[in-house]
């Protein structure tokens, strides 16, 4: 599943020792493994290999540039959802016929910025917004090409926060209200309406909300033809479920193989957008424990690495794995792993069985590698963490730890 593995009684990220790394690079430090990445993109690419795609990288779940560079020399194109995004994406040298564009607020800055790149397709998530994407098509001269996002009102089975395919969800066009939107769509002179795209939600274990989804689709793009409206891309969004602790989710192969009945004879381009799945398992959060506190009801290890640079246990309560970089044989203390952020929401991990584990040991924090620095900050004027990529035994520093001067640099006292 991944390449951090132990080696005699040490953690390892593929062929380097994590100690050399924490004593190169200190501590919190983001360590990915390229090998995870490059297997995890091409388990999703074979998958679907009989089929016309494009695999889509969601920027969303790790935009360290130096990511975004590995997965484009694996072939990937991009799903971004800001300005921001999409000049990470071209500043690597991304194809933009390989980019498409969701998000629900696109601002008109950024829709001008992504019509003159010349990106593949906005994934369009409300009339307003297309009909604002003809205004400034018009405005280039431009026909621009455009998919139309589908709320299928589905739940998929996964966290409220990442849940977006309900109808009570601000994603996506109403599955009832689209049909009009199609039509007024295709009346737009400086739209070319090319395809339907849905995203679901993220760490969805399940194919089955897939298929619902994708049925309810299949049959629109049937009324769709049936008004002579055709389109050639279907996006079928991101979500795959990676394992965190216990989970059971489907394979790349299981869910080619679930959902491929429903979507072979439509005979349309697939795109996907994996995030989590490609980087979710690819990274690790390294952190030193700086105290050993023990009070009456719990022993608490308070570790350099805090909700500011992982915030997925404080905001989903989400289950990471901690393990000691150096295993001993000492007898196993229930834990909780916890931050210095001044917050009691400032937690890494509750109620962990580990050896004893003593101050200035270091602890690797699992499955970290999407929406981990990505969702990070300076909260506490905490300084973001470094990241180092690995390759076999070689590494990388992909990205420095701040300093203080970067903290303020952008602040101005008023005199
Ligand atoms: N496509 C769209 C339109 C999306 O909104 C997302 C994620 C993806 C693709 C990629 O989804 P993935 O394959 O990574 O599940 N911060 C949360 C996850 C938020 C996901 C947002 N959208 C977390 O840490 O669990």
């Amino acid at each position: 599943m991944d390449y951090f593995n132990y080696k005699k009684n040490t953690l390892y990220a593929e062929n380097v020792d994590l100690n050399v790394l924490a004593k190169k690079f200190k501590t919190p430090l983001y360590v990915y493994s390229k090998r995870t990445m490059a297997e995890h993109f091409n388990k999703i690419n074979n998958a679907f290999s009989e089929m016309e795609k494009i695999i889509c990288y969601s920027v969303k779940a790790n935009s360290n540039i130096a990511i975004l560079n590995e997965m484009r020399k694996l072939g990937s194109g991009f799903d971004i959802v800001s300005g921001g995004e999409l000049y990470r994406a071209l500043k690597i040298g991304a194809d933009p016929s390989k980019i498409v564009y969701a998000g629900v607020g696109k601002t008109k800055e950024e829709i001008d910025y992504a019509i003159k790149s010349n990106i593949l397709m906005f994934n369009v998530e409300s009339i307003n917004e297309l009909k604002l994407i003809n205004l400034e098509a018009k405005k280039f001269k431009k026909k621009v090409k455009v998919a139309l996002r589908i709320n299928p009102d589905v739940d998929a089975l996964t966290h409220n926060y990442v849940t977006t395919g309900k109808k009570e969800n601000k994603f996506g066009i109403d599955i009832v209200l689209a049909f009009n939107i199609f039509k007024s769509a295709k009346k737009m002179k400086n739209i070319d309406i090319k395809g339907i795209h849905m995203h679901i939600g993220s760490q969805i274990t399940s194919v089955i909300p897939y298929i619902d989804a994708i049925k309810k689709i299949s049959n629109f793009i049937t009324d769709l033809k049936n008004q002579e409206i055709f389109i050639d891309y279907l996006n079928i969004g991101g979500g795959l479920g990676i394992i965190y602790n216990e989970e059971n989710p489907a394979t790349a192969d299981e869910f080619a193989y679930a959902i491929k009945p429903y979507i072979l004879n439509l005979n349309l381009k697939l795109i996907l957008e994996p995030g989590r799945f490609i980087v979710g398992n690819a990274g690790i959060l390294l952190t030193k424990v700086i105290y050993n506190k023990k009070g009456i009801k719990k022993n608490f290890l308070i570790v350099d690495a805090g909700m500011n640079d992982l915030i997925r246990p404080s905001l989903y309560g989400a289950y990471h794995k901690i393990i000691p970089v150096n295993l001993n044989k000492g007898k196993e203390v229930l834990y909780d792993v916890v931050g210095p952020i001044c917050e009691s929401g400032d937690f890494l991990g509750k109620d962990r069985h580990l050896p004893e584990v003593k101050e200035g040991d270091l602890l690797a924090i699992r499955s970290a590698g999407a929406y981990g620095f990505s969702m990070s900050s300076n909260y506490n004027s905490r300084l973001r963490a470094a990241e180092v990529l690995v390759d076999d035994d070689k590494y990388y520093l992909i990205r420095e730890r701040e300093k203080y001067e970067d903290l303020i640099s952008y602040e101005k006292i008023v005199k």
